[in-house]
């Protein structure tokens, strides 16, 4: 009779029960007549104790001589143990194995440097840390989605494959299409106006694409980013809702991935501080702030990461950062109407040195002002004709913004880099695995 198979993280539910546990060996105390094998499965660890009387004795050395990442079936009795991690053992009387690695386990218990892990992400994945983060990935991913589904927001995909650019021209991906050529979307905001203007309030979430030539632990050539968009709604609308998800993924994080931000080491005090409101400030407050700090800053320019950090470092919590000058800034944005030169955008920079993970604001609703900034940016017509039909056809005032997955992960879980909080990072010196 075959056994009913437990993943490790239900494992508590089925206690005193006789299970069995499929995975990987992931490590292995002996203590003379006791394995101790340390079981991973995926969604947990569980030490599973092999006395050399509980199995046949060759399997009991057999058990003693397999190398780490065997993969094995373990049956046994599950017993409640407050001091085992996960607060459960499973007493081994069976042992099944599927596959011993042929060579030994690339990646050790020991500290490897990031380039042979990357170079080993296929497998480091198995590994705690990226187990950690995948699965607070994972559970803000979730977060996004009960935000967005619980207020009323479609999920509306937009395309990869698109004719023009959004974000400007200098990072865009070009790529072969048919007798042409065609974009990686950089942002799925321009469609997503158009979704926003037939549906109302929609969102879309998926990968975009930034030729990025800068080497920074903040940038990605491929990420994801989770954008809203809504039609009739302002500056202050969206900032509003902004901020109401950033507390809502906080929320769902520490309400369901303790043990992984403990398994990272992250302090999750700053994480449980952050609350509404959140400090909104203007462009211009801001380079008050970096003149105070004595911070080299040209007046007009962009911020750049050490400015973000300087601005965020004043807060417990992201501070949100309004109308900076419409130079710096793209096509479509909105100027403010007390000041022409500013756009009714912004930015929201997370504490502890991580920077913008928000940017966004209002759209250019007004067909001959948009026709104007395209001009202005040096961008063809042809290929947004249909973009400006949304200023033809029952235009509205709408606004949005796009919450970068990764530097938000990045955050959360204290990485010190964004590669580590997607699972195949792609960057400007790496596309492998
Ligand atoms: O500020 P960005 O460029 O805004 C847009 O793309 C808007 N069209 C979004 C919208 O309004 N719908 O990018 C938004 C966020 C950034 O705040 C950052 O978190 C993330 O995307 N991001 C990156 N993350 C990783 N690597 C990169 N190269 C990134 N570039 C932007
Ligand atoms: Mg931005």
């Amino acid at each position: 009779m075959s056994v009913k198979r437990v993943w490790i993280e239900n494992l508590k539910q089925a206690a005193g029960e006789r299970v069995r546990v499929d995975g990987w060996l992931y490590n292995r105390r002996s203590k003379g007549k006791i394995h101790f094998l340390q079981i991973r499965d995926g969604s947990g660890i569980v030490q599973s104790i092999m006395g050399c009387n509980d199995v046949p004795p060759e399997v009991f050395d057999l058990c003693g001589k397999l190398p780490y990442e065997t993969s094995l079936s373990v049956t046994g009795t599950v017993r409640e143990d407050s001091r085992a991690p996960g607060g459960v053992e499973l007493l081994a009387e069976a042992l099944d194995v599927h596959h011993v690695p042929s060579a030994e386990y690339p990646i050790s218990k020991q500290s490897h440097g990031p380039d042979f892990l990357l170079n080993n992400r296929h497998l480091w994945l198995r590994s705690r840390r990226p187990f950690a983060v995948l699965r607070i990935r994972d559970a803000v991913i979730t977060a996004v989605r009960r935000f967005f589904d619980e207020r009323g927001f479609l999920c509306v995909d937009s395309p990869i494959f698109t004719p023009s650019a959004c974000e400007g021209t200098t990072n865009l991906f070009e790529v072969e299409y048919f007798e042409g050529s065609a974009y990686l979307t950089q942002s799925g905001q321009l469609y997503n106006e158009a979704a926003a203007l037939a549906l109302g309030r929609v969102y879309c979430f998926g990968p975009t694409f930034r030729a990025e030539k800068s080497k920074t632990r903040r940038h990605l050539t491929e990420f994801w980013m989770v954008e809203p968009e809504v039609a009739y709604a302002d500056l202050d609308e969206i900032m509003d809702l902004a901020e109401d998800l950033v507390v809502s993924i906080l929320r769902h994080v520490l309400g369901t991935r303790r043990p992984e931000l403990e398994i990272l080491e992250r302090d999750p005090a700053p994480l449980e501080k952050v609350a509404s409101p959140f400090p909104r400030i203007t462009y211009a407050q801001a380079v008050k702030v970096l003149r105070e700090k004595g911070i080299d800053f040209e007046e007009g320019d962009d911020f750049g990461a050490p400015h973000e950090t300087a601005i965020s470092e004043l807060y417990d919590r992201p501070v949100m950062v309004t109308r900076y000058p419409a130079a710096v800034k793209a096509f479509y944005m909105k100027r403010d109407p007390e000041d022409e030169k500013l756009a009714l955008c912004v930015d929201m920079l997370a504490p502890e040195g991580i920077g913008e993970i928000i940017g966004g604001g209002q759209r250019e609703d007004d067909l001959a002002i948009l026709e104007t900034r395209l001009a202005e940016h040096g961008l063809p017509r042809e290929p947004f004709e249909w973009y400006l039909d949304l200023r033809r056809y029952g235009s509205v005032p709408h606004a949005g913004f796009g919450l970068g997955l990764e530097r938000t992960v990045a955050w959360i879980c204290g990485t010190e880099h964004v590669r580590e909080c997607i699972p195949f990072p792609r960057m400007l010196y790496r596309i492998y695995p």
